[in-house]
This record gives C-alpha cells, sequence and structure tokens, in this order.
C-alpha cells in the first residue's frame, strides 16, 4: 500500500484523555491531534493542571508535587485520569485512579502492580517553569536531571547508579569507622575502594558520552531558536574525563582518592567521584548562569529538552511527546516562532499559554486551540 500523506504521523500520539476529580477538573472529555495543541487560556484556569495529568498519566507522580493527595479535586475521594494512546498505529489504554491511601494503575482495563511495567508505556518529555532551575539552582539538581535521563536511554544505568551509590555508603561508614579508631578489616576497605573507582569510573564514562550526545546537537538547536551559536554544556568531574581508557581514568581517581585520603577520614565523607558531579551552560565562554538572559537561560533549556527529544527517538525508536508549560514567557514574538517552527509535526506537542497573541498564522491554523476557564473547555478550534 502507498501511504500518500506527506507528512509523518508522529509514533506516539495521545489520542484523548479523560480527567476526573483531578486538582480544578470535574470531569473533562478532550481528543487532542497528532501535531501542535495548544492550551490556553487566563492565569489559574487549569492549563498546567491538564498538562500535569498527562504527565501523572504517564509517569505516575507529578513533576510538581509530591503529596499526591494535592491531585484530587478537593472536597473529593479520588482523582482518575483515563488516556488512549496510539503508538505505530496500535492504541492501548491507560488509567490511573489515585486515593488518598494508594494508586492503582491499569493497561487495558488490567491492573499493573509493578509501576517499572507501566512507566514506560507513554514517553513524556516536558519543559516547565522550575526546568530552569536546571541552570540556577545547586548541583544536585543537575546530577538528578542526569540519572533521569540517562535511565530513560540506557537500561543498565539505573542499577549501576544503585550499586554505586550502596557501595559509597559503605565507604563512608568504614571511614567513620578508621576516624573513630574502631577496628576495620582494611583489606575490605582496598576492595571496597577498587569496586567504588571501578562503578565511578564507569558512570564518568556513561554521563560524558550523554553530555557529548548533547552537545552535538544543542548548540545547532539554540540558534535555530535563538540566532546565537555557541551553546554547549560543560561536564564538570573531579577528575578530567576525556577519551581516555576505563584503566588510565581509574587510576587517576585513586590517586586523587589517595591524596585525599586523610581528610576523607577526618571528615568521614568521600571526596572525589559521580556524586560529586556538575555540568554548567555555555555560550562560548561565557557561562549562562551568571551572563545569560532570562530568555537565553529559557532557550538554553529548551534546546537541552529539544536535544533530549532527538537522543531519546535515536536511543530507543521512539518518539516521545512534548509537554510544554508556559514556555512562551520572557520569549519574543520572534524567538516563540522560531520555537514553534522548529517543533517537528512528528512529535505530538502540547503546549500551554496565557494568549494567542502574535502567534504565526500558519501555525495557529495548522494547531489544535483549546481554551480552559475555571476547568473546562470553553472552546476548541482545529482545521477541517
Ligand atoms: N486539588 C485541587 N482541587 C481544586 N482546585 C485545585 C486543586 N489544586 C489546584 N487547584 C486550583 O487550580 C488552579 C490552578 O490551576 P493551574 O495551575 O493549572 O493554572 P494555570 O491555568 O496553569 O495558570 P497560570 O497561567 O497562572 O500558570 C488554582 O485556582 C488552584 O486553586
Ligand atoms: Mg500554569
Amino acid at each position: 500500500m502507498i501511504a500518500y500523506k506527506k507528512r509523518k504521523d508522529a509514533d506516539m500520539v495521545l489520542k484523548n484523555i479523560n480527567v476526573s476529580q483531578f486538582r480544578n477538573y470535574s470531569n473533562l472529555d478532550l481528543t487532542l491531534k497528532n501535531g501542535i495543541n495548544i492550551i490556553y487560556g487566563d492565569n489559574a484556569q487549569g492549563k498546567t493542571n491538564l498538562l500535569e495529568s498527562i504527565y501523572v498519566l504517564a509517569l505516575t507522580k507529578s513533576h510538581r508535587s509530591f503529596i499526591d493527595n494535592s491531585l484530587i479535586k478537593a472536597g473529593e475521594k479520588s482523582a482518575k485520569i483515563k488516556g488512549t494512546v496510539i503508538e505505530n498505529n496500535v492504541p492501548f489504554q491507560l488509567e490511573i485512579v489515585i486515593n488518598s491511601k494508594n494508586k492503582k494503575i491499569k493497561i487495558d482495563q488490567n491492573e499493573i502492580k509493578r509501576v517499572s511495567d507501566y512507566i514506560n508505556k507513554m514517553n513524556i518529555i516536558i519543559f516547565y517553569p522550575e526546568d530552569l532551575e536546571l541552570i540556577k539552582s545547586s548541583p544536585g539538581i543537575r546530577r538528578r536531571f542526569l540519572n533521569l535521563e540517562l535511565s530513560q536511554i540506557d537500561g543498565q544505568y539505573l542499577n549501576l547508579y544503585g550499586e554505586f551509590s550502596k557501595i559509597l555508603k559503605m565507604r563512608n561508614d568504614y571511614l567513620k569507622k578508621i576516624n573513630k579508631g574502631l577496628p576495620i578489616d582494611m583489606g575490605y576497605f582496598e576492595i571496597l575502594n577498587d569496586y567504588f573507582i571501578e562503578k565511578a569510573v564507569e558512570i564518568y564514562q556513561r554521563r560524558a558520552h550523554y553530555i557529548n550526545l548533547i552537545n552535538e546537537r544543542c548548540g545547532k538547536i539554540f540558534s535555530e531558536l535563538s540566532g546565537l551559536s555557541g551553546l554547549h554544556l560543560q561536564y564538570k568531574t573531579t577528575i578530567p574525563i576525556e577519551n581516555q581508557s576505563s584503566l588510565f581514568l581509574q587510576e587517576q581517581l585513586r590517586e586523587k582518592l589517595n591524596k585525599m585520603k586523610e581528610a576523607e577520614i577526618r571528615l568521614g565523607v568521600t571526596f572525589c567521584g559521580p556524586h560529586r558531579d556538575d555540568f554548567e551552560f555555555y555560550i562560548d565562554s561565557q557561562n549562562i548562569k551568571f551572563f545569560g538572559s532570562q530568555g537565553q537561560q529559557r532557550m538554553a533549556i529548551l534546546a537541552l529538552k529539544l536535544s533530549e527529544i532527538d537522543i531519546f527517538k535515536e536511543e530507543t525508536k521512539k518518539s516521545p511527546i512534548l509537554l510544554l508549560d508556559d514556555v512562551f514567557s520572557e520569549l519574543d514574538d520572534t524567538k516563540k516562532n522560531n520555537l514553534l517552527g522548529y517543533i517537528k509535526q512528528d512529535i505530538q506537542t502540547i503546549i500551554t499559554t496565557t494568549d494567542l497573541k502574535n502567534i504565526d498564522e500558519t501555525i495557529l491554523k495548522h494547531a489544535k486551540l483549546i481554551q480552559i476557564q475555571n476547568g473546562q473547555v470553553i472552546d476548541i478550534k482545529e482545521e477541517e
């Protein structure tokens, strides 16, 4: 059969979502389109809540609240989100019910016991205003980002990181015992140290590889969005990680740890390793944390997210759904339209914004426009 479509449909599409008693929604049933969906409305009407419901449907928890109870509509007992996803033309249904005590998840009406069997079904990449913290905030946030992103594309990463964290804790416990003069088995400490070094270097290398993948893409995307060249990430580690062999890196880390040993024992903590990693955003030689404008910082994060999509697609052969919350604030009209123009049609995108002013007519014509007021859809426009 010959396909006459000019544009390829997205491989993964959230076709329909049904939200009940979630945040400020009583009941909402919404059909979404393949390309760009724009959810607009005044402040506090439920735009972010709607995106959040999609995020929760995909990942079983919220990106902005640790407390599940806050997701349930005030005065109600449980919230329910259902969605029909189409992946490569095959539809399936996801469902999550959140009670004050627990959550139930279902795929095609069958209850799923293990969250890990559920959360890889619908893939999401989200941008939300708090993502700017990635530039502004402390290194822990950026390490968490690396861990999260790497676990999505690298099947062994999560286990590797889990093992590393366990060994790190044991190593620190040993250092504390040595400091207190407690009897310890030094031979065992050496084994622990070897193991720590081995795992640390493996994590360094995987993170360095991921940052390289980002760097191969983000400069070009940033320049398409902003007209500026030179955006890149710099990976900051306690030992320099370039293309050296694992053995060479292990020896370097060992040397560094040896130098630090006395101080480590005194304080009972391990000073060197991927648990101290960081990365920074630069435009050429300028760190944008200190030099970048708000808009530039926002576009840098967007370039990072759009790079992630590219990497995710290449590594997993799946295309995620892109959620953009309030992404237009601080962007001038040209940049808004650059962004919308960049978002490829082969990815389903759901964007929230307070107004449609100054958005390119052709983009508006092709997008589905959904107006929200007080937890209800009050207007929908979509070309036939
Ligand atoms: N559990 C809940 N029950 C009822 N209402 C809730 C609940 N949680 C949040 N809300 C309400 O949802 C509204 C906020 O919705 P949301 O954050 O989606 O706004 P928004 O449309 O994204 O606004 P903005 O443009 O300011 O970002 C607030 O009025 C808030 O009181
Ligand atoms: Mg909002």
